[in-house]
């Protein structure tokens, strides 16, 4: 079965990025290529978009579905956080626009063998770039058990993060943790699923995966950078999926001297969107423009 990415809040972005015939735009997250894709078809011919993606095995579908538009596109395999470098090494000009949509794309959480979803069993991977050093499951059966409480707590916001640091130990003593599923059944046996509330294994995934991929110093570093190559009246467009990134971007927008705020109150998808794609439903979009 093929897997397809729905983009979140396409038009919100498209629209507040403002882009025009011949635009210049970087999309630093092209995962399978949603966004780039009518990013591609607003610039039309006279545009470029260079697209970045940690993901190799991402890029290989962006570059199938934006070859059907055009050719005016650079696809580049590296993170983010090195746009300073990136802009260097490509000989990037200054952009109209730049776009993240951060986090995974459903390609990677639904990709059993990426190891992100609790819900397929999978090796505890969980890297963005297959080629990272660290793995989940490096972490988990590798950590003392109060490093594992520090990550399960500061990355997922988890109440419960020494109860579960404690049973991930205590379960290695006697096998090493190898599934996603295996972890999410430890989790199971201290915190009941209840109907309608969040899966108990969310809060301790969602904080595996921000560590394993340094995912709050890339967003940092990327956001200290990225104004940096928009020209003046440029924009940047940033959708985050959780409070941890919403605060560094809320934050980063409303103190750079660089930037002024589009929108002081965050854009959400509208019910129709939420009803449509589920994934709409934590996100948040918030725009700025260079000065
Ligand atoms: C939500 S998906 C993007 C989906 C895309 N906008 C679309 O509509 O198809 C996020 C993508 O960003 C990539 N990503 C996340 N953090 C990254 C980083 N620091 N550097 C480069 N790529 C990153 C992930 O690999 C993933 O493919």
């Amino acid at each position: 079965m093929e897997i397809f990415h729905i983009p979140v809040l396409l038009n919100e972005t498209l629209q507040y990025l403002n882009l025009n015939e011949g635009s210049i735009v970087i999309d630093c997250t092209v995962g399978e290529g949603g966004h780039s894709e009518e990013i591609l078809k607003r610039i039309g011919p006279s545009g470029f978009l260079f697209g970045i993606d940690q993901d190799s095995e991402a890029l290989l579908k962006a570059k199938k579905r934006l070859s059907s538009i055009g050719s005016n596109f650079t696809l580049i395999n590296d993170n983010f956080s090195r746009i300073s470098e990136i802009r260097k090494q490509f000989g990037i000009p200054p952009a109209d626009a730049i776009v993240a949509d951060l986090g995974i794309s459903s390609l990677q959480l639904h990709l059993p063998y990426r190891g992100f979803s609790f819900m397929k069993e999978g090796p505890l991977d969980m890297r963005m770039n297959p080629n990272a050093p660290l793995t989940a499951s490096d972490v988990v059966n590798g950590y003392s058990e109060k490093d594992l409480a520090d990550i399960i707590y500061t990355f997922g916001e988890e109440r419960r993060s020494r109860q579960i640091a404690k049973a991930i130990v205590l379960y290695r003593k006697n096998k090493k943790i190898e599934t996603t599923t295996e972890l999410a059944g430890i989790i199971e046996k201290i915190y009941r699923y209840k109907r309608g509330a969040i899966h108990p294994a969310t809060k301790t995934f969602q904080a595996l995966r921000i560590f394993i991929n340094g995912e709050l110093n890339n967003l940092k570093r990327f956001l200290g950078d990225a104004p940096d190559l928009l020209k003046a009246g440029g924009r940047i467009a940033v959708i985050s999926y959780h409070s941890l990134e919403d605060r560094l971007v809320k934050e980063s927008f409303k103190t750079d001297e660089r930037l002024k705020r589009i929108n002081k109150k965050v854009i959400r998808a509208t019910h129709e969107e939420i009803l449509s794609n589920r994934r709409a439903r934590s996100a948040k979009l918030r725009v700025a423009e260079r000065t």
